[in-house]
């Protein structure tokens, strides 16, 4: 799906560089108008991480039910000189989001990179991340890449030829189709090169009841964050949702591997935005997200098929999440 961006740019802000583009607005207005025009309507997830949905998503992330997060951190803590000899010390660093989250900082302290390079959609999540990291980091060189990563990237030429390392925490990948997983890590391959690794948090298979827990928490933040996409959406495109004509429905597919989130129309009624219409049967859904659960096997798999070869996995006790140290074959 090609994405249509604004002007290049490059700024330098307080030893950081800034370097990318604007995603255009117009793509949203498309995504949507296009996912509601399905016969299965859905939406693209990540469309809901505007300032309140990021808001409501770090709530999710300190959710007694929700425990990738915290699960992840503890295997990071407990593992984090295996894990920076894995990558090596000074490689360059590129990490797929903005690097804010506590992770990031306990594997730049144990890295020491000779860059690194935040890419996220957001500009503002990524200025906020860069001033944050240089007041614990005064001397880290960071280049902030504004850019869509699920889409091909421009990696800015650095200095030192060093190693390439790229670090995908938070089990986002599992928010892609496998097919779009194993695509998009065949891309980040291509851009590690031959002497390249991967560090990738995948969140692993496990009870049913445990992942229905996580998605549909007791007080109610995974529904929140779910229905305020429809808030979004009237905010910025002008459409008329009504949130109290939706529900917030996530379940296991056993089949599939994954959760679904979806919108369920509690009465039959349409929605504008513009000059379209959209109706909804009572019962009709909005699919919002899958969230796919690997088995290590299978994820070993999928990385194979993309040029990596497993060398590494670090997990906790139960077995509930994996970070994939990956080498490029
Ligand atoms: C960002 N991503 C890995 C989260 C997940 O678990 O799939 C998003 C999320 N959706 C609902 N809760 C959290």
């Amino acid at each position: 799906m090609g994405r249509k961006h604004g002007e290049r740019r490059s700024l330098e802000l307080g030893g950081a560089r800034f370097v990318g583009s604007e995603p255009a607005a117009v793509n949203f207005r498309k995504d949507v108008l296009e996912g509601l025009a399905r016969p299965q309507k859905a939406l693209p997830p990540k469309y809901f991480y505007d300032a309140a949905g990021s808001k409501l998503f770090e709530r999710i992330c300190r959710l007694r039910e929700y425990y990738p997060t915290r699960t992840e951190l503890a295997i990071t803590r407990k593992h984090l000189r295996d894990i920076a000899r894995f990558a090596g010390k000074r490689s360059a660093l590129l990490e797929y989001g903005s690097g804010e989250s506590l992770k990031t900082r306990l594997l730049i302290a144990a890295l020491q990179p000779s860059v690194y390079m935040p890419v996220d959609i957001s500009p503002p999540a990524l200025r906020a991340a860069v001033a944050k990291l240089l007041r614990r980091f005064p001397r880290l060189g960071i280049v902030a890449i504004t850019a869509d990563f699920s889409h091909p990237l421009g990696i800015p030429a650095y200095r030192a030829p060093a190693r390439r390392v790229v670090y995908f925490p938070g089990s986002t990948i599992g928010n892609l189709t496998p097919e779009e997983a194993q695509a998009f890590l065949k891309m980040t391959r291509g851009q590690v090169g031959p002497r390249g690794a991967m560090i990738v948090g995948v969140d692993l298979k496990k009870d049913a009841n445990v992942l229905h827990a996580a998605y549909n928490d007791a007080k109610g933040v995974t529904a929140a964050f779910n229905l305020n996409l429809l808030a979004r959406i009237n905010r910025e495109l002008g459409a008329d949702f009504n949130a109290r004509r939706f529900a917030h429905y996530a379940f296991y597919n056993p089949l599939a591997g994954r959760i679904e989130m979806h919108l369920v129309a509690t009465e039959a009624h349409a929605v504008n935005i513009d000059h379209y219409r959209f109706s909804f049967q009572r019962g009709e859904s909005i699919h919002t997200e899958n969230s796919y659960k690997y088995s290590v096997p299978e994820f070993e798999r999928l990385a194979g098929n993309a040029g990596f070869h497993l060398a590494k996995l670090w997990s906790d006790a139960r077995g509930w999440f994996g970070v994939f140290g990956l080498v490029a074959t």
